[in-house]
């Protein structure tokens, strides 16, 4: 068997790169469903899914079928001309969430579909104040950087935010009323935060969101980026928690790898557009939209979030073993408390072929599988758990 790397030794791979990612000792060569074929001959159980992405796992056929389709007919157009795969996805994707989020607004990224949510809360508004939580990450682009705890101290780089924003406790429902205020915009939240730990903020604070967003006149965005799109074991978090936001955000899982990201809005907000409000070259291209469509084709078709649902218990019940004390988050979307740092544990299960993913909670240990996860995969992590130090 080939030995394990430690470090990624692939220089010319790297040279003309940013250097601004820390890389794991991996370098893939394919994938195929829940497994990553690395150059060096190891087999790797992947339970990180590419940063919460693959959600179908790697080269799902109807996935592959659906690109591939709509790269023959057309590729790419404009939204200057209209196209039926671009209404048809957004219809699929707003029956797909219900909710009444009926209006959709296709762009390519995390960080972009909320920067075009919170552009249109402060038109709407007509305020300049937005409220976020502590721990929450909402991209890195000028105003999600600027809603993301943290990251004004860390990495954000630009000279100054370029609205006000607070930062609300995640766990404090009473807390609420004092943040959220006739000057707020909107709170823009991650039900279930997924840098922050795979933590879930649960039904009881995001009531007291909506509420409180009605009294005052805000609008409420889910960024569902990560914690969207089947990864809780329902459409979206919103459904899972009953819940309505004003406007989802949706990414990653969505496209499955290839880059699409989505803005839904409810009558209420969607009522207020005019033509030139948002705009963009690549959102809403044809292959993105087939993607989309073919995503939530597949998690209907294959039950793949009932899936999610009994999986993602067999994991809370086996999982607690060797240096697992709890587990926090919801669905797929999973935060495995740790004894020991949650780095030398991510790399122990990774001398032993399995990778899992840290988060800004030192001690959390996040998994991000895709939704076609089985028992028997699980049965292998908390083997390998069992077999690390506590
Ligand atoms: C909750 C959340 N929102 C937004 C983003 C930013 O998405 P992107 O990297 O596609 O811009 C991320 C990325 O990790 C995320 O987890």
């Amino acid at each position: 068997m080939a030995t394990p790397q430690t470090t990624l030794t692939i220089p010319a791979l790297n040279s003309h790169l940013a250097q601004v990612f820390a890389q794991y000792p991996i370098e893939v060569a394919h994938g195929e469903g829940v497994w990553l074929h690395a150059r060096d001959g190891r087999k790797i159980l992947d339970f990180y899914g590419g940063h919460a992405v693959a959600g179908l796992g790697y080269g799902h056929p109807r996935w592959l079928a659906a690109l591939e389709r709509q790269a023959r007919q057309m590729a790419f157009q404009t939204n200057a001309l209209p196209m039926v795969i671009r209404e048809r996805a957004a219809a699929r994707l707003t029956k797909f969430v219900g909710l009444g989020l009926d209006t959709v607004f296709w762009i390519n990224s995390g960080a972009e579909a909320n920067e075009n949510a919170l552009k249109v809360a402060f038109k709407q508004t007509g305020r300049s104040k937005i409220v976020a939580l502590e721990q929450g990450f909402h991209g890195r682009t000028a105003a999600a950087g600027a809603v993301t705890w943290g990251a004004f101290e860390k990495w954000y780089g630009f000279p100054r935010r370029p609205f006000d924003v607070r930062f609300a406790p995640r766990d404090k429902p009473a807390a609420v009323d004092e943040f959220v205020d006739r000057e707020t915009a909107a709170v823009i939240v991650e039900p279930v935060q997924g840098v922050g730990g795979a933590y879930d903020v649960g039904k009881p604070m995001l009531q007291a969101l909506r509420r409180r967003c009605d009294e005052v006149g805000a609008l409420l965005i889910f960024d569902e980026v990560q914690c969207g799109t089947g990864r809780t074991g329902a459409p979206f978090a919103a459904n899972f928690y009953g819940v309505v936001p004003d406007m989802i955000t949706a990414a990653k899982a969505l496209g499955n790898g290839f880059p699409v990201s989505a803005l839904l809005m409810s009558q209420r907000v969607a009522g207020h557009l005019k033509h030139d409000d948002m705009g963009t070259t690549f959102g809403g291209g044809p292959m993105a939209c087939a993607v989309a469509e073919a995503v939530i084709d597949t998690i209907e078709s294959e039950s793949l979030l009932a899936n999610v649902r009994q999986v993602s218990a067999y994991i809370c019940s086996s999982c607690i073993i060797g240096p697992v004390t709890g587990v926090q988050g919801a669905g797929f979307l999973l935060g495995l408390k740790t004894s020991r740092p949650a780095k030398e544990v991510q790399a122990a299960l990774l001398a032993k072929n399995i990778l899992t993913g840290t988060s800004a909670d030192p001690n959390i240990l996040r998994l991000l599988p895709a939704y076609i996860l089985n028992e028997g995969h699980v049965d292998q992590l908390s083997d390998a758990l069992s077999r690390i130090s506590a």
